[in-house]
């Protein structure tokens, strides 16, 4: 008989894995990894809750936020939901680090930021972020990456973080490049928006950031 495997959200939004082993009826509780809090200025990132939801929902169903996305936007919650518990897999098996952005004085979720694609033995992830519209043009997104890319360099030690976005999303490139990372190329055609007949693609601009190249918020050229 196997483990039974639960996956509970708690209320401070950190999964907790309960494995019950079919001889021992109070079962072995064992913890998943648990999202670092990381506060900045005007904002935190923590880990996704039940509660954000419906935030998380208004997020990815906004199409001014998935015009450059992967995907098209959401239209039913369940998306939201499917996607929260994929987040907890992620932090439960390593393959995803997702925090909210969250406004630092409500707590509102107002934003998403991933680490995907990590790959421990050559110290590298992938970095993805996404704001809701009102609180575009602050400087939030930007200090939500500095969080983030201090965490990445200077807690967990890896050593190189790779974004691809596309060449026409303007603000998320003035992002990347600010904090340091560097065009690598473009990958032609990278993702299939439209399976129709028209066939509609993306291509995807490559960018890197090495460490040694990461220019901390504070510590920019501007002095701002
Ligand atoms: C990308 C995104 C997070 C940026 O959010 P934001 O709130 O505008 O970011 P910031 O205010 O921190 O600004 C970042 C930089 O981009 C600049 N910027 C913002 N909008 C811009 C635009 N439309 N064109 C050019 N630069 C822009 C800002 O001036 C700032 O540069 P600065 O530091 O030199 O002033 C936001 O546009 C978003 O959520 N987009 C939808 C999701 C998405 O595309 N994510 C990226 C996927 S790779």
């Amino acid at each position: 008989m196997a483990d039974r495997l639960e996956v509970r959200f708690m209320q401070c939004g950190r999964a907790s894995v309960i494995i019950r082993a079919p001889h021992c009826s109070k079962g072995t509780r064992l913890k998943a990894p648990i999202p670092p809090r990381l506060q900045g200025e005007r904002i935190v990132l923590r880990g996704f809750t039940r509660a954000d939801r419906n935030a998380l929902f208004a997020l990815f169903s906004d199409t001014r936020v998935t015009r450059y996305w992967s995907h098209h936007a959401w239209t039913e919650i369940a998306q939201a939901q499917r996607y929260l518990n994929g987040i907890a897999r992620g932090w439960r098996d390593g393959s995803l680090q997702q925090w909210a952005i969250a406004d630092l004085q409500t707590d509102q979720a107002i934003g998403s930021l991933t680490f995907y694609d990590i790959v421990p033995a050559h110290a590298r992830a992938g970095i993805g972020y996404a704001l809701q519209p009102d609180h575009w043009g602050k400087g939030l997104a930007a200090e939500a990456v500095d969080l983030a890319l201090r965490h990445a360099f200077d807690s967990l030690g890896w050593m190189r973080i790779e974004a691809d976005t596309d060449p026409d999303n303007a603000a998320s490139i003035r992002l990347l490049e600010r904090v340091g990372f560097q065009r690598e190329g473009i990958a032609r055609e990278r993702y299939r928006l439209d399976m129709g007949e028209l066939g509609q693609t993306q291509d995807s601009l490559l960018l890197g950031l090495l460490k040694r190249d990461f220019v901390p918020r504070g510590l920019d050229a501007s002095g701002c």
